[in-house]
């Protein structure tokens, strides 16, 4: 990428799931595998921006020249995401944060009895919507992965969470979503100006989401 248009910018993205324990061997995930916040963190070093990339549990390869922060829960995606938010410039959450976590995590393996088993869940803090109070000057965007209503329902989000941009992601589309190379979004301002894309690999769809960014700023 030629343009550096994101130099001295500091950019901070999510990627990936979140793991919630049930006990030492079994956990709740989502079936985020990293790659739409891979690429978002890859196109914004490829435009000279210094990017720092807090990640779920995933199995691919950060990009270079990313600070990476590896994180397991949504607790410790939360704290981490607080205390780098201060200091950043674009806050991108494509991660696929657990909104409920088993509200005991046993210590000890869960035994199998003959009875069915209930596993508890308590609410986790929606680390968008925190950031969304104590934002300054930062631009944040959020992701909407949805089945449904998608543009009604990541609308609702924007506002709710206090963003500048959604990117509105239909998971049921072919060739999109969760574990593909590609994705097919819309891109959702706080104005509620929409711009569809095509189906594209993911790195374009981070370059278009900068394109946005840069666009709007100036
Ligand atoms: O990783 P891949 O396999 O490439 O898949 C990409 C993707 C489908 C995960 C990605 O494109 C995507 O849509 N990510 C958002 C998934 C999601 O959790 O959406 P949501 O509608 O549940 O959450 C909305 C927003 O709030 C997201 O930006 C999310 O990071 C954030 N959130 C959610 C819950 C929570 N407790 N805290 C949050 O900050």
């Amino acid at each position: 990428y030629k343009n550096k248009d994101l130099k001295g910018k500091k950019v901070l993205v999510t990627a990936g799931p979140t793991r919630e324990d049930i006990d030492p061997v079994r956990f709740i995930t989502n079936r985020s595998t990293g790659k739409m916040g891979y690429a978002i963190a890859r196109a914004a070093r490829n435009r000279g921006a210094d990017v720092t990339l807090i990640s779920g549990p995933v199995n691919i390869k950060p990009p270079e020249g990313v600070r990476i922060i590896n994180v397991y829960s949504a607790e410790e995606m939360y704290d981490a995401v607080i205390r780098h938010f201060n200091d950043i410039d674009i806050l991108i959450k494509s991660a696929a944060v657990a909104d409920y976590r088993p509200a005991n995590r046993s210590e000890l393996k869960i035994k199998k009895t003959d009875d069915d088993l209930y596993i508890e869940l308590t609410r986790n803090k929606d680390i968008l919507l925190e950031i969304g109070k104590i934002k300054k000057h930062q631009i944040i965007v959020g992701f909407a992965a949805e089945t449904n209503d998608l543009v009604a329902n990541a609308m609702a989000k924007i506002k709710k969470k206090n963003l500048d941009y959604i990117v509105a992601n239909d998971v049921t589309m072919e060739k999109s979503g969760f574990g593909t190379e590609n994705n097919t979004v819309k891109i959702i301002n706080k104005f509620g100006e929409i711009i569809e894309l095509p189906n594209m690999p993911k790195e374009e769809v981070a370059h278009e989401i900068f394109n946005q960014i840069l666009k709007n700023e100036r």
